[in-house]
Parts: structure tokens; C-alpha cells; sequence
């Protein structure tokens, strides 16, 4: 099917972004905060509250967000028209080059997608871990070590003398010496590895970084999908390279080829969720990397951080509680008891945005087109999560700028294409992988490890006391 094919027949999806844009031109107007989007002359001065609210780390042409009017833009494309006419592998190429890509640009560039689906080592040896019994999350972040085994920049560094490499296979990390007793060893010796594997640096600087971003740009997708088959008692599927890159994704998932529409929405969902300036997740990754230490550690990092309920894995929580309120009738008790407890409601409240998330503008509609032709189970799902927020945006919207974030639709177009929740996380990465190796990578062409200070509101002068004179 050519991309023209595909895009009528998805038409009603462009339809509805379109839409989207057009409620959200109506309610706001794009006006760029002057203080966030002109150069700084460092050191700069700004008002930062705890958790670094409102500090600038840096300067970025990658993306911005309009917290005060809920507007998204990628290297200077509104979020809106990127949903609507590009793909997610246009997408991550452009926040990786700065430019959508030429025709050539994007084949050479899908080759190398395609290229880099296959991890069937890495697979393997996630088979070896009980990740049944792990959080997918945890599952993913062991699985971007074990990318990690392809040499790496440090690795290499210490690789030089004649090693005798012993491997269950070419991934594993070649040893200096042989392990101790290594006539127990349960591997066998094997010289065909002793020339140097094909290294893959993991270094940012240059262009051989840009290989390493798409590695994981390609990487994420397999392993998830392999981590959500194992669980489900499965085995990984290979990747299929006649398909697009959210095709592709759920096919791994799904087990069987998506629906032209199925295929769009899922491709529209992860450019919504590809970058957004710098969210917790995409600080840790640059935290470790501006160490430079490598970006398979970096990308670790920005697993681990997205993993927290008040981060990316929110969309699981709102599932969660969706499922808990039962019915659209229900909401008003809950969210009753939710706000007696001062309770947080998963899916809504953002640092950054005091407008409606643009991303939750287009996953609404998305959600409910699924909803509107699916199960009843998903039907009650999207009734009920409209119903809170109703609830919700009529309380908390005028009076403390709460509004529905990224997360509270996801899950329900996720569900309605037959995901399971405990994978909605690893999903939200799947796709952030993109900004994330982006945002290193611009980061690490004028590096300075972070830093920050803390106020020390603590005491001075204490005399060293022995532990004889503590008291028991
Ligand atoms: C993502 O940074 C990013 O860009 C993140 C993200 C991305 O793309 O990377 O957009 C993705 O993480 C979206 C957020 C997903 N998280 C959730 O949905 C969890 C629920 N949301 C909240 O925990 C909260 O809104 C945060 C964590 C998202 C933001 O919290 P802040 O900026 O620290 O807000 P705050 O704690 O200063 O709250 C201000 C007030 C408080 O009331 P008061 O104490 O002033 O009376 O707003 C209230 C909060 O109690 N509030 C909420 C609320 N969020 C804030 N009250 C009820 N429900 C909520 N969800």
C-alpha cells in the first residue's frame, strides 16, 4: 500500500486531528513565551522552585512547550500538522537531523530501521530471566543493557590485549582473563569470536552516535514486543520488514498484522509521545550521558524515570482507576472520596501545561473512534474516563489550570487495540526513545556534566562523639 493509499484510507484520522487543531487554534493562539524560546546569555537568571521547576538546563532547537497556551512543536512543526500528514519514522528523523527528511533520506533512513529490528541475541537472553515474574518496565531497561553487550565506547577502550572471549554468543561481553575454573564453565570457548565484533560505540560524538540513536530508535519496539510475548507465554516474534514502524510494532505485539487504521493510530499516538521538552525522563537520560558515560546506560536512565506513576506510568493508573469508578454514574462518588483524601487523579495535571495537553486533544477523539467500534468493555472505558473529565476540567480546570495530560486517553486507545495495561508504559518509551537520544545527542556536541547545588539547611560544629559515650 503507498503512503497516499494509506493515508486515504486512514483518512478519517486525519480528519480528526485536523479537527482537534482547529478546537485548539479556537481556544488559544500559539504566541511563544518570550523568555523560553530567544537565546540566553549564560549564566542565566531564572526562578526555580523545588524539583528545579522553572530552571533552564540548556538551550534546545529540538522542541518546545507552550505551557501556558498547550501548544507543541517539534523543531518548529506544530504538533497538530505532524500527527496529522507525517509518520513516526519521519518524525524521529526529523528530531534527530532538525529536518524532515528528503525522500532519499527517509529510505536510507527506514533501511536502517529495518535493519536494526532484529535483536535476536538480546532476546534470547531475556528468555534466560524469569521476566514473567518482572515489571515489562524492568524488563525493558535489562533488555537496553544487553544491547549494551555490542562493544561499547568504555568497553572498547579496555578491549586491546589478545582476550580469549568466551561467548554463548556474539553479543556477550568479551573477558579479559578466562573466568575462574573455567573447565565448569558451561560455555564453550569459541576463537571464531576473537576478532573485535563490529563496535558500536555508544559514543555521541559524531556521526557514528547518530548509528547508536537509531539502534535504539529501532531496538525499543522489538524488545518490548518480545517482552509482552514472553510474558504472555509466547515467543518473540522476528520483525517483518514489509511493514511501516508502528505497524511493524503492534504486529510484534499483536501477533498479527494491524489494520490500516489500527497501524495509523498506533503511528499517530507514538509522534504525540515522541518528545516534550525536558520532562523528568529525558532529564535523567541527559543526567547520565552528559557523564559521558554511554547512551545505552543513558537510555537506562530514561526507562527507569518514565517508569513512576507520576510520570509516564500514569496511563497504567488511569486504567486502573477507570476500571475502579466502574461506570460514567460512578464518578461523582469517587472523585468525591478521591478529593476528600486529596487525592491525585492519574491522567490529569501537568508541571509544564496550565492549557489542555495538545497530545490529550488528539488521543481523545482517537479513543473514542476505537471506543465507537469496539467491545462494551471499551465502550464503558472511554464513557467513564469522558465522564471524569468532565468532572474533573469543571472543578480543577478554571481553578488550578488541571486539565487531561498525555496520559489519560492512551490507555484507552491502547486497550482498544488489544493491549494489554502492564505494557502501556514500555509503549510511552517506545516511543520517547526518539527524544530522548535526540535531546543527548544535541546535548553532547557542547557537553557540561550536570550539576546542580543544594540549599544545606543543616548544622555546623558538631564535635565527634565514640560510640562509648553515645549511649546504648
Ligand atoms: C507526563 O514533564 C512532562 O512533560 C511529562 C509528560 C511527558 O510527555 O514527558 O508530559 C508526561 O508525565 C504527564 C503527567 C502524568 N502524571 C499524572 O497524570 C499523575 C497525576 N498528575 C500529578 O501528579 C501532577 O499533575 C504532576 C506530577 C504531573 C505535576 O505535578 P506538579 O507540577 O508538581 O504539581 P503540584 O504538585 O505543584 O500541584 C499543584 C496543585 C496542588 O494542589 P495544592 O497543593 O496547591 O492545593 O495542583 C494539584 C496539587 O494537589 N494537582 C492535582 C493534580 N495534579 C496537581 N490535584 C489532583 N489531581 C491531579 N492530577
Amino acid at each position: 500500500m503507498t503512503k497516499e493509499e494509506y493515508m486515504d484510507e486512514t483518512r478519517s484520522i486525519t480528519d480528526l486531528i485536523l479537527k482537534a487543531k482547529e478546537k485548539a487554534y479556537a481556544e488559544t493562539n500559539n504566541e511563544p513565551e518570550p523568555g523560553l524560546t530567544t537565546s540566553v546569555e549564560w549564566p542565566v537568571h531564572c526562578e526555580v522552585g523545588p524539583g528545579l521547576e522553572g530552571a533552564i538546563a540548556g538551550e534546545t532547537e529540538i522542541g518546545y512547550v507552550n505551557g501556558t497556551k498547550g501548544w507543541l512543536i517539534y523543531r518548529g512543526y506544530d504538533i497538530f500538522d505532524l500527527a496529522a500528514y507525517s509518520t513516526y519514522e519521519e518524525v524521529s528523523y526529523l528530531l534527530l537531523h532538525g529536518d524532515l527528511p528528503t525522500r532519499s533520506q527517509l529510505s536510507e533512513y527506514k533501511q536502517k530501521l529495518i535493519a536494526n529490528r532484529h535483536h535476536f541475541q538480546t532476546k534470547r537472553q531475556l528468555m534466560g530471566f524469569p521476566i514473567e515474574q518482572w515489571t515489562p518496565m524492568s524488563a525493558l531497561r535489562l533488555g537496553t543493557l544487553f544491547m549494551r553487550q555490542k562493544q561499547t565506547y568504555r568497553d572498547y577502550e579496555s578491549y586491546r590485549s589478545e582476550s580469549m572471549s568466551i561467548a554463548t554468543d556474539e553479543d556477550s561481553i568479551p573477558m579479559e582473563i578466562p573466568p575462574y575454573a573455567e573447565s565448569h564453565a558451561k560455555y564453550e570457548f569459541n576463537k571464531k569470536q576473537f576478532e573485535i565484533p563490529d563496535m558500536d560505540t555508544g559514543n555521541l560524538r559524531g556521526s557514528e552516535g547518530l548509528e547508536s540513536c537509531y539502534r535504539l530508535v529501532a531496538a525499543l519496539p522489538s524488545i518490548t514486543a518480545a517482552i509482552a510475548r514472553i510474558r504472555s507465554g509466547h515467543l518473540p516474534l522476528e520483525p517483518r520488514s514489509d511493514l511501516s514502524h508502528a505497524a511493524n510494532f503492534l504486529y510484534m505485539m499483536n501477533g498479527k498484522e494491524p489494520t490500516p487504521l489500527q497501524a495509523r493510530v498506533m503511528d499517530v499516538s507514538m509522534i504525540l509521545h515522541a518528545d516534550h521538552g525536558m520532562n523528568a525522563s529525558t532529564f535523567a537520560a541527559m543526567v547520565v550521558a552528559s557523564t559521558l558515560s554511554d547512551i545505552y546506560f543513558s537510555i537506562g536512565s530514561g526507562i527507569a524515570a518514565l517508569n513512576g506513576p507520576l510520570h509516564g506510568g500514569a496511563n497504567e493508573e488511569v486504567l486502573k482507576s477507570l476500571l475502579e469508578i466502574g461506570s460514567p454514574e460512578n464518578v461523582p462518588p469517587w472523585y468525591e472520596e478521591k478529593r476528600k483524601n486529596k487525592d491525585r487523579i492519574m491522567g490529569f495535571g501537568h508541571r509544564v501545561y496550565k492549557a489542555y495537553d495538545p497530545r490529550a486533544r488528539v488521543l481523545e477523539p482517537l479513543a473514542s473512534l476505537l471506543a465507537s467500534d469496539s467491545n462494551e468493555y471499551t465502550k464503558n472505558l472511554y464513557n467513564t474516563a469522558h465522564a471524569l473529565e468532565n468532572q474533573v476540567v469543571s472543578t480543577l480546570g478554571e481553578e488550578k489550570k488541571i486539565f487531561p495530560n498525555v496520559d489519560f486517553y492512551s490507555g484507552i486507545v491502547y486497550s482498544a487495540l488489544g493491549i494489554k495495561s502492564e505494557m502501556f508504559t514500555p509503549i510511552f518509551a517506545v516511543a520517547r526513545v526518539a527524544g530522548w537520544t535526540a535531546r543527548v545527542y544535541e546535548y553532547l556536541q557542547h557537553n557540561r556534566i550536570f550539576r546542580p547545588r543544594a540549599v544545606y539547611t543543616g548544622r555546623f560544629d558538631r564535635k565527634y562523639t565514640h560510640l562509648g559515650e553515645r549511649g546504648n
